[in-house]
């Protein structure tokens, strides 16, 4: 079966690694059919609702459809295409599209969707049994039965304003859930955020099921975070309030880091230089590790990535902008 990934196109790289982190997580084999900005098209033996379950973890993915067929985005072409790929499932029918290219106009792509598919079928566009999703682009048009939508507005819901603490170091709740997929976490099994501060990163991770450990060194934090955790009702977390280097002392392994590491400017360091904080942090996480774990770590500077280098190996790098004076980058590493 092939199945097809609307992608949310918000960040050039983190929507296909978190939707590859994932299907990894599952152990899911598959063959990646096409790859770009959009969407990313698999084709897999795996049953539909293993794939579907996916868009319960996923934050920048918009759909997963059942995939039907893609042409060049005019009317005519597709029409060539729509014969051999008629529906079979029974019930009533919706044409939903979205138009992502400036130049080429939807109407006719959607009429000649409609033509085909609307033949003999109640439309409703509440609740279909099916829902036919064209989405189209400057140089195609890709044509799905949606299968799972993510819920995406949980994630605005969850901003750190609407929480009961707030701070401004907080990232937002669609960032950190894909920092955990990155993670490759499964449920039930252990995360730790050694700079948990504000407990944003516990919190996507508790909601798919994790068992969550926080530290930070600030108290008011760690308040803060126990507050935020029962409110959502996440609840198998430990909390410390701890050092860095102290960590060790409470907890054992750990099966994936995923953390925001103090960036010097907003966020506290107590004075110390970052280089020092970064090699002190790095060496605790490699201890705590599991052998094979992964460690998602969040830097402020892109010269400061050696220093993980020198404890875990590198798999990938996202850079972020997250205003005009920051930039963080999110590096991948493993145990
Ligand atoms: C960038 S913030 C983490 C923000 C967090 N991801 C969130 O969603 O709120 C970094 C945190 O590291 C903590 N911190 C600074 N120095 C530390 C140290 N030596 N050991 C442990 N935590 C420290 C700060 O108190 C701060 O809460």
């Amino acid at each position: 079966m092939k199945y097809l990934f609307e992608l949310s196109k918000e960040h050039k790289t983190l929507p296909l690694a978190e939707i590859l982190a994932c299907l990894e997580t599952e152990n899911i084999d598959y063959n990646i059919l096409e790859s770009n900005e959009d969407v990313l098209l698999i084709e897999t033996n795996s049953n539909e609702n293993i794939i579907k379950n996916l868009t319960g973890r996923l934050s920048y993915t918009f759909y997963m459809d059942q995939f039907l067929f893609s042409c060049l985005p005019s009317s005519g072409e597709l029409k060539k295409q729509l014969s051999p790929k008629i529906i079979e499932k029974k019930g009533s029918i919706a044409i939903k599209y979205k138009n992502r290219s400036k130049n080429i106009d939807s109407q006719p792509i959607v009429k000649a969707l409609a033509e085909i598919y609307t033949k003999g079928r109640e439309v409703t566009l509440e609740n279909p049994d099916i829902e036919v999703r064209g989405l189209i682009t400057d140089s195609t048009v890709y044509v799905g039965l949606k299968s799972a939508e993510v819920n995406r507005s949980q994630f605005e819901e969850r901003k750190v304003q609407n929480r009961p603490f707030f701070s401004p170091i907080s990232l937002h709740p669609k960032l950190a859930r894909a920092l955990v997929c990155l993670s490759i976490i499964k449920k039930d099994e252990i995360l730790l955020d050694p700079f948990c501060g504000t407990g944003g990163i516990l919190l996507e991770a508790g909601l798919i099921g994790a068992r969550v450990i926080g530290s930070d060194i600030e108290n008011k934090m760690i308040e803060g975070c126990k507050k935020t955790l029962d409110f959502y009702k996440v609840n198998d977390y430990k909390l410390y309030c701890s050092d860095i280097g102290d960590i060790g002392s409470h907890i054992d392994k750990v099966d994936a880091i995923v953390t925001d590491l103090p960036y010097g400017k907003s966020t506290t360091t107590k004075g110390e230089k970052m280089n020092n904080l970064y090699m002190r942090a790095f060496e605790s996480m490699s201890r705590l590790l599991k052998n094979g774990g992964r460690a998602v770590i969040g830097l402020s500077n892109e010269d400061l990535i050696y220093i993980g280098e020198k404890f875990f190996s590198k798999v990938e790098k996202h850079n972020f902008r997250a205003h005009r004076s920051l930039n963080r980058y999110f590096v991948v590493y493993e145990k």
